[in-house]
């Protein structure tokens, strides 16, 4: 006779999913801007960035700015394909990861993948996923950290990798799909409202979480000001990993702020978040607005979902519309006019959440947000 516990381990190896690591060759380009900037080298240099790329009164970005480049190049791009034990899920996520994190952020295998979005999507739901390592990050190619590794030539990264999982081109990737939906965080967020404004018919449904269009200086402040960045070479996790230039949070109180909203985390997955942190680039951060002011071109099923205590985005308050002069009910809301052709929009604000939506103990209530709105469509 089974005991019990055995007959649960059973039942959970037959729900668990097929995963393969993947190592993608790609070959881009994209229109760079070229700025006048020194790699920061030092914690004064790397502090220094923050405070002038703070400073109110003044577009530093474009104080620096030089011209315009095309960048192009060959890159091996880290991915994982996922899909249910039968076989092909109904539809393929494309999840591109924010600041901070690698593509692990989807699959967090702390508490025995209790919080792992993917576990849900693909054991629950039934979709395949497709997550994947930014270009310039963790163990995909990297580049030069001001010049080369920007906003556009990652949008141009995950246009590609689209473009090659539609063809079944991707080796080791046997499914062929019909239906995308591409799910951004934060800034891999941003980069997906970019690849769906200029693709608008590529994907059915596309979901950006830890995001809005109302951020204003302050809440970029609190997030560059607060993160405490330092240079990557003195980060013992990180400084083996990446090139002189990028940097990351000095300690876990950086996270902590960045990430996380007062009451809704475990304390260990707070220092797991900082064990599996990723830097950034200047670069990234130099550009991470281009296009996001764009009217958005997408024809698809929107939602942008996002913490009610997102910092970065809500500066700690997503119904507090005093930045917007109270003109809308939330900080989600001026979006709609953005999204002109899609053919849903939806917003939700997660209670208690902060940044983090797949850290914060809420993430049942955010996922369950999320399969809410496509099991409209799947
Ligand atoms: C996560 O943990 C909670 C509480 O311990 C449990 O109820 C739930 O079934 C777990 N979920 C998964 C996917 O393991
Ligand atoms: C957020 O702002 C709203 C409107 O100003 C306020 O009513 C609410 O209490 C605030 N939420 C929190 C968690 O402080
Ligand atoms: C989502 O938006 C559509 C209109 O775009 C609306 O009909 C629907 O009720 C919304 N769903 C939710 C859950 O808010």
């Amino acid at each position: 006779m089974f005991k019990p516990a055995v007959l649960l381990a059973l039942a959970t190896a037959v729900m668990a999913r097929k995963c393969q690591n993947l190592n993608i060759p790609i070959s881009i380009s994209a229109r760079n801007a070229v700025f006048n900037l020194p790699n920061p080298v030092s914690e004064i240099d790397v502090t220094n960035f923050a405070l002038s790329l703070t400073r109110p009164g003044t577009d530093f970005p474009d104080s620096i700015l030089t011209g315009y480049k095309t960048v192009s190049g060959k890159y091996s791009i880290a991915a994982t394909y996922c899909q249910p034990d039968h076989g092909p899920g109904k539809a393929l996520q494309i999840l591109t990861h924010g600041v901070g994190f690698d593509r692990s952020y989807w699959d967090l295998s702390f508490n025995n993948f209790n919080y792992s979005y993917v576990a849900h999507a693909v054991d629950e739901q039934g979709y395949s996923t497709f997550t994947w390592d930014r270009l310039g990050i963790a163990s995909s190619s990297k580049g030069d950290p001001v010049n080369e590794i920007q906003k556009s030539l990652e949008v141009a990264a995950l246009q590609e990798l689209s473009i090659l999982l539609r063809q079944g081109s991707v080796r080791g990737i046997s499914a062929k799909f019909d239906k995308f939906i591409h799910v951004g965080h934060s800034f891999g967020s941003a980069i997906t409202y970019n690849f769906i404004n200029a693709n608008p018919d590529f994907s059915d449904a596309a979901i950006l979480t830890g995001f809005s269009q109302s951020q204003n200086l302050d809440f970029a402040t609190a997030f560059l000001l607060g993160g405490n960045f330092r240079p990557v070479k003195e980060n013992p996790l990180l400084a083996a990993k990446y090139p002189i230039g990028y940097f990351a949070p000095q300690s876990s109180i950086g996270v902590n702020i960045q990430f996380f909203a007062p009451g809704d985390f475990d304390p260990k997955m707070l220092a797991n978040a900082f064990n599996i942190g990723q830097a950034a680039t200047p670069g990234e951060l130099l550009t991470i607005a281009s296009g996001a002011g764009d009217t958005n071109s997408f024809k698809g099923h929107l939602l942008i979902i996002t913490g009610e205590r997102d910092l970065p985005f809500c500066g700690g308050n997503c119904t507090d519309t005093t930045s917007i002069q109270g003109a809308f009910p939330d900080l989600l809301a001026p979006s709609k006019a953005f999204f002109p052709s899609a053919a849903t929009f939806n917003t939700s604000i997660v209670p208690g959440a902060g940044h983090g939506l797949n850290l914060g103990y809420s993430h049942k209530t955010t996922y369950a947000s999320m399969f809410d709105f496509l099991s409209s469509f799947y």
